[in-house]
C-alpha cells in the first residue's frame, strides 16, 4: 500500500502538470485545430480564386465542416487564421483591422460565428515591424493589439517573429505580448515562434520560453513534402536532449502543421506524420482543405486511438530511442504506465522491411515488465495480444512508413 502511495507520488511529481508553464490554464494537452497557412498561404486574390483566398468565407466554410464532418468531435477545436488577414494599414485609432473586402463582417463577427459552432478562433500577428508577408506588425502596439484581440473574442494568437531588429526586441516582444494577453483577462492560447528566430544566434532558453508561451516553433516552416517532414523529424531527434523535457501540460514544442490530406505525402508518409506528431506531443493543427479531403486521410486525422496518444494526460513528449540502419524506434511514456512506440522505416527503396524488437528494450525496460498487451494502431488497428518481458515482437514496415504500437499493462482480473 505504502509502495503504491510512493509510486503515485513519484508519478504525480514526474508529470506535474504545468510545472513552470505559462500560467493561463490553457493547452493542458496539445492544441488541436486547423490553421490556414500551409494550404492557403497568402492568397488574397478573391476575384480569381474566390474559394481559396484568405477570406471570412473560407473560415466560415471550414467552421461548418469542422462540425458537420466530425472534426470537432474528434477534438479539433481551434480554427486559426494565419498571415494576410489584415488591411495594409492600421485604422485611424492605430488599431489593427481586417481587410475590408475579404473580411467584410470583421473579425468580431467571424468569432461570433465560430463560437456559435462550439469552436474557437485563432488569429495571427507579428512581434516585429511587419508580419512575414508585410502586413502591420505589433511592435510598439503590444497592449493595444492584445486588447483588440480580446475585444474581438479571439481564443488563440499565433505570434510570428519576422522583421524584428534585435534579439533583445525579440525576447522582450514575446514576453510583453504574453503579459499583455494575460492582462486582458481573456483566455487566449499563445503560440510562439520565438525559438525558431533565436536558433541562428544562440540556443534558446526553453525554461524561460515555457513561462511565456503555450507552444513554440523550433524549426523552419513545413511544406507539403516528404523531405520537409523528414527534416523536421531529424531536427527533433537531433535536439531531443534540449527540447523533450521542457514540454508538458501548458507548454509544447510545435513541429508545425499537419499536412495530411494534401498533395505531397504518400499514404505511408501521412501515417508517419500522424504517428510521430502523436509521439512528439505536438499541437495537431491541420492545414488542408476540409472541403476536399480523401476518406482515408480523414480517418487517419480522426483516429481516436492516435489522438488519445497525442492528448495523453501525462503530457510527456516522446523521443527517438534508437536508430539502427534504416530503422528508427521512438517511444513515449503515457498515463497508466502505458507506452506508445513508433517504428519507422527510413528506406525509400524496395518493399516492406522486417524488424524484430526485443520488448525488454522498450519503455525504459519497464513497459513490458513482467508482461504487456500490445495493440498496433497504425497503419491499421490490430490487437497483437499478450507478450512476456523476455519475448520479441516482429513487425513489417513499408518504406517511409511507420508502425505505431501501444503497450499496456495487462489488466489483473
Ligand atoms: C512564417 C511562419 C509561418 C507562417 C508565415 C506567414 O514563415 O513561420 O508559419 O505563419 O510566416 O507569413
Amino acid at each position: 500500500m505504502l509502495a503504491l502511495h510512493f509510486l503515485a507520488l513519484a508519478l504525480a511529481l514526474w508529470g506535474a502538470p504545468g510545472a513552470g508553464a505559462l500560467d493561463n490554464g490553457l493547452s493542458l494537452t496539445p492544441t488541436m485545430g486547423w490553421l490556414h497557412w500551409e494550404r492557403f498561404l497568402c492568397n488574397v486574390d478573391c476575384k480569381e480564386e474566390p474559394d481559396s483566398c484568405v477570406s471570412e468565407q473560407l473560415f466560415m466554410q471550414m467552421a461548418d465542416l469542422m462540425v458537420s464532418d466530425g472534426w470537432k468531435d474528434a477534438g479539433y477545436q481551434y480554427l486559426c487564421i494565419d498571415d494576410c488577414w489584415m488591411a495594409h494599414t492600421r485604422d485611424v485609432k492605430g488599431n489593427l483591422q481586417a481587410d475590408p473586402q475579404r473580411f467584410p463582417g470583421g473579425i468580431r463577427r467571424l468569432a461570433n460565428y465560430v463560437h456559435s459552432k462550439g469552436l474557437k478562433l485563432g488569429i495571427y500577428a507579428d512581434v516585429g515591424r511587419k508580419t512575414c508577408e508585410g502586413y502591420p506588425g505589433s511592435l510598439g502596439h503590444y497592449d493595444a493589439d492584445a486588447k483588440t484581440f480580446a475585444d474581438w473574442e479571439v481564443d488563440l494568437l499565433k505570434f510570428d517573429g519576422c522583421y524584428c531588429d534585435s534579439l533583445k526586441h525579440l525576447a522582450d516582444g514575446y514576453k510583453q505580448m504574453s503579459l499583455a494577453l494575460n492582462r486582458t483577462g481573456r483566455s487566449i492560447v499563445y503560440s510562439c515562434e520565438w525559438p525558431l528566430y533565436m536558433w541562428p544566434f544562440h540556443q534558446p532558453n526553453y525554461t524561460e520560453i515555457r513561462q511565456y508561451c503555450n507552444h513554440w516553433r523550433n524549426f523552419g516552416d513545413i511544406s507539403d513534402s516528404w523531405q520537409s517532414v523528414k527534416n523536421i523529424l531529424d531536427w527533433s531527434a537531433s535536439y531531443q536532449d534540449t527540447i523533450v523535457d521542457v514540454a508538458g501540460p501548458g507548454g509544447w514544442n510545435d513541429p508545425d502543421m499537419l499536412v495530411i490530406g494534401n498533395f505531397g505525402l504518400s499514404w505511408d508518409q501521412q501515417v508517419t506524420q500522424m504517428a510521430l506528431w502523436a509521439i512528439m506531443a505536438a499541437p495537431l493543427l491541420m492545414s488542408n482543405d476540409l472541403r476536399h479531403i480523401s476518406p482515408q486521410a480523414k480517418a487517419l486525422l480522426q483516429d481516436k486511438d492516435v489522438i488519445a496518444i497525442n492528448q495523453d494526460p501525462l503530457g510527456k513528449q516522446g523521443y527517438r530511442l534508437r536508430k539502427q540502419g534504416d530503422i528508427e524506434v521512438w517511444e513515449r511514456p503515457l498515463a497508466s504506465l502505458s507506452w506508445a512506440v513508433a517504428i519507422r522505416n527510413l528506406k525509400e527503396l524496395g518493399g516492406p522491411s522486417s524488424y524484430t524488437v526485443s520488448l525488454a528494450s522498450l519503455g525504459r525496460a519497464v513497459a513490458c515488465n513482467p508482461a504487456c498487451v500490445i495493440t498496433q494502431l497504425l497503419p491499421v488497428k490490430e490487437e497483437l495480444g499478450f507478450f512476456e518481458w523476455v519475448s520479441v515482437l516482429k513487425t513489417r514496415i513499408n518504406p517511409t512508413g511507420t508502425v505505431l504500437l501501444q503497450l499496456k499493462k495487462p489488466t489483473v482480473s
